[in-house]
């Protein structure tokens, strides 16, 4: 597992842009490993939102908000850890306003949300967006990559600012120290960040 205190050793090897993509001249070797562990990362990530949003929807649809609070609460961070394990990935939910504790993110994730957040009040994060980093972690070469979670009208449900009273008095109960409300449609709500070993 990656600790918050890890201290990130070493050079940045690679930058791939967040929004745009602005990448420094790279070696040809550099060059096939950065697209080998970016697309690896893409699939991971679209693999795994896709997964979690069809087990919101079954849920949502068989029973309501009440149903799906109690399957996530109970299964979302398993579930998660499992998805990247047997992909041979950490993955984590990440966010500034976690609603789960284990959500916060490490040092790294914060600043990459941080420039998330930047481009999103600049008008510029896209469904395109993402970041990827090929770092040393303790002499050990990690690829590090970060897609943005934003806010559609589904998530208001549990994440909104008008919640009904019965969502409400649930999330008290799971999450006394919830931070993940009072967001709109639009809104950053944290990313996907997704660490590989590199080899
Ligand atoms: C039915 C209620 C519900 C809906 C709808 C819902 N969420 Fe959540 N969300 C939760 C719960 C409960 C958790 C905490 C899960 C856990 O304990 O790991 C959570 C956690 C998260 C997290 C992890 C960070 C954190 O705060 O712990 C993200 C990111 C997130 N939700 C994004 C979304 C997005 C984006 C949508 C819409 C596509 C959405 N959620 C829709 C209930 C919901």
């Amino acid at each position: 597992m990656l600790k918050r205190n890890m201290r990130m050793t070493g050079m940045v090897i690679l930058l791939i842009a967040i929004g745009g993509c602005s990448s420094p001249k790279q070696s040809g070797k550099m060059q096939s490993m950065t697209k080998k562990y970016l697309s690896g990362a893409r699939t991971i990530a679209t693999g795994f939102q896709k997964e979690l949003s069809s087990i919101l929807k079954k849920h949502l649809l068989a029973g309501g908000p009440a149903e799906a609070i109690a399957v996530c609460a109970d299964t979302a961070q398993e579930l998660t850890r499992a998805f990247g394990e047997t992909r041979g990935a950490i993955i984590r939910r990440v966010t500034m306003k976690p609603r789960n504790p284990a959500d916060a993110p490490d040092e790294y994730e914060k600043a990459i949300l941080e420039k998330f957040a930047e481009l999103q009040q600049e008008g510029k994060l896209s469904s395109r967006s993402e970041y990827f980093e090929i770092v040393e972690i303790n002499g050990e070469k990690k690829a590090r990559y970060l897609k943005p979670l934003t806010i559609v009208p589904v998530c208001l449900k549990c994440h909104g600012t008008n919640l009904s009273p019965g969502v409400t008095a649930l999330l008290k109960e799971r999450y006394p120290h919830d931070k993940a409300v009072g967001y709109n449609s639009g809104d950053l709500r944290g990313a996907i960040s997704i660490v590989m070993d590199v080899e």
